[in-house]
């Protein structure tokens, strides 16, 4: 079968085709330069504002399914198949605002309207999803929305507001769903796509063996899965990414599959799907998750590019360690499994070699000995890049510690278990004083560097608090160690 040599997908109500596309193109150059369509605002450029934020619709296993994305790192070429839905789709025909933009005159949620149509478009997705939402949830919706200057109160209430305006029922994006579905299904052809811009090549292979085979014959390419890591070469760092091989329209790699034992992630599962994939066995890291960026980001980011990048300071890789995960890695028809931490080698260097790709991720579902906990510190709440990542799964039986895996993020070149804190802990009897000994064991475990974000000193010393909070938070009654419900 000959390759696609063009990007197809729908733009609110327009079919796109696109001949001439680069590797480094976005879809907010797109919106803005390409159609003029000047509502998507640029804020940021990497992700962390939201201003860009538009809907993207996508087919998975046949299901149209919505979900917020930051246009300024979303690259074109991969919204092949996809149906963008951008501010200008919201109002009627007839010029009448929708229910969530109503909602926000009533309520003054707007001053400046540079963020606007970037929170407009989430609590879109909001109100899609989940039209009378908690307040909690609206925060959750809005965590990758800054808005300077109106303040948060008047949107929330807004949020609140739109369900009195209107139902999702009779919403455009729900009455056209089916006839989306037939187009999407149209475009989605099962080809391999290979476009490009002058010498910028994009590539988007047919299904995981051929990508194994682009691979193969392109062993140069950049990996591309969500993007939000890539995005950011591009916009920040002005770098050639070309020649890119897109991965995240592979519905092979975005599959969940929960057995007795186990739950294999699909590499390219999203840090929200992964989420709920995890929450009935670990419900303790919902909480966690919830600090990996903003929605926009938790909607594109991968749990298989946040390991593959070998990020030091990456979320999930310490959870992932802690849990005893191991991950798959195929090069054309071979595959390898490793346990995860062994991944990590050096400071950007991974045991990953040239043409091989990561598949997939298997965390072991949870023992009833083994008690949890993960944590983030960084200095803002939300959307902020740890300072250091946290993560114990200790196994007690009969008041006794008879395993331990601990791993730490951001405490040294790559994220790492404490051998040496786990090495205290096992024969222990469970008690806060064995967890204060292995804290002060993880000196022998780390010499973690002094950067913008923290001292050597301070990421010690909170790496050691958090042995303490891991411990009061398995005790009965209300200890203080949570800011959030
Ligand atoms: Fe800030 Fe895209 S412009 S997130
Ligand atoms: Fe001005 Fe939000 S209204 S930044």
């Amino acid at each position: 079968m000959t390759a696609r040599s063009e990007i197809r997908f729908v733009l609110n109500d327009r079919d796109i085709t696109l001949t001439d596309v680069g590797a480094s193109d976005t879809l907010l150059d797109f919106l803005r330069i390409d159609r003029r369509l000047m509502g998507t605002k640029e804020g940021c450029a990497e992700g962390d504002c939201g201003a860009c934020t538009v809907l993207v619709g996508r087919l998975q296993d046949g299901v149209l399914r919505y979900e917020p994305v930051n246009a300024c790192i979303r690259l074109t070429a991969s919204l092949d198949a996809c149906h963008v839905v951008s501010i200008e789709y919201l109002s009627g025909t007839d010029g009448k605002l929708h229910p969530v933009q109503q909602a926000m005159v009533d309520h003054h949620g707007s001053q400046c309207g540079f963020c606007t149509p970037g929170i407009v478009m989430s609590l879109y997705a909001l109100w899609m999803k989940n039209p009378d939402p908690t307040e909690t949830e609206i925060e959750t919706a809005l965590q990758g929305n800054l808005c300077r200057c109106t303040g948060y109160e008047p949107i929330i209430k807004a949020a609140k507001a739109a369900v009195t305006l209107g139902s999702p029922a009779n919403d455009a994006l729900t009455l056209e769903r089916d006839a989306m579905t037939a187009r999407l299904a149209e475009l989605k052809d099962g080809r391999r796509v290979d476009v490009s811009k002058g010498a910028s090549r994009c590539i988007l292979p047919a299904s995981v063996d051929d990508l194994a085979e682009v691979l193969l014959d392109t062993p140069d390419a950049t990996l591309v899965a969500g993007a939000t890591d890539v995005g950011l070469w591009v916009t920040k760092f002005l770098r050639d990414i070309s020649p890119v091989v897109f991965l995240n329209h592979l519905d092979e790699l975005r599959q969940l599959t929960v057995t007795e034992d186990t739950i294999r992630i699909g590499a390219c599962v999203s840090y929200t799907d992964s989420r709920a994939a995890m929450a009935a066995d670990y419900p303790q890291l919902g909480a966690f998750w919830d600090r990996i960026a903003g929605w926009q980001i938790r909607s594109m980011g991968t749990i298989g590019g946040n390991i593959a990048n070998g990020s030091p300071i990456g979320d999930t890789p310490p959870v992932l360690i802690a849990l005893g995960a191991e991950i798959t890695l195929r090069k054309g028809a071979a595959r390898r499994t490793m346990p995860i931490e062994a991944f990590f080698i050096d400071y950007g260097k991974q045991d990953l070699a040239t043409g091989e790709f990561l598949e997939s991720i298997t965390v072991p579902r949870p023992a009833s000995t083994s008690l949890y906990g993960a944590y983030k510190i960084s200095k803002r709440r939300d959307e902020d890049i740890s300072s250091v990542c946290a993560a114990f799964n200790i196994s007690v039986e009969h008041g006794r510690i008879t395993n331990a895996r601990i791993a730490f993020g951001g405490m040294a070149a790559t994220p790492k278990r404490a051998a040496h804190a786990e090495a205290a802990l096992v024969g222990s009897d469970w008690s806060e004083a064995s967890l204060l000994k292995a804290a002060n064991a993880l000196g022998d475990d780390f010499s973690p560097l002094t950067d913008w974000r923290a001292s050597s000193e301070y990421r010690l010393q909170v790496s050691r608090n958090l042995f303490r909070r891991f411990w009061l938070e398995q005790q009965d009654g209300d200890a203080p160690v949570r800011l959030t419900a």
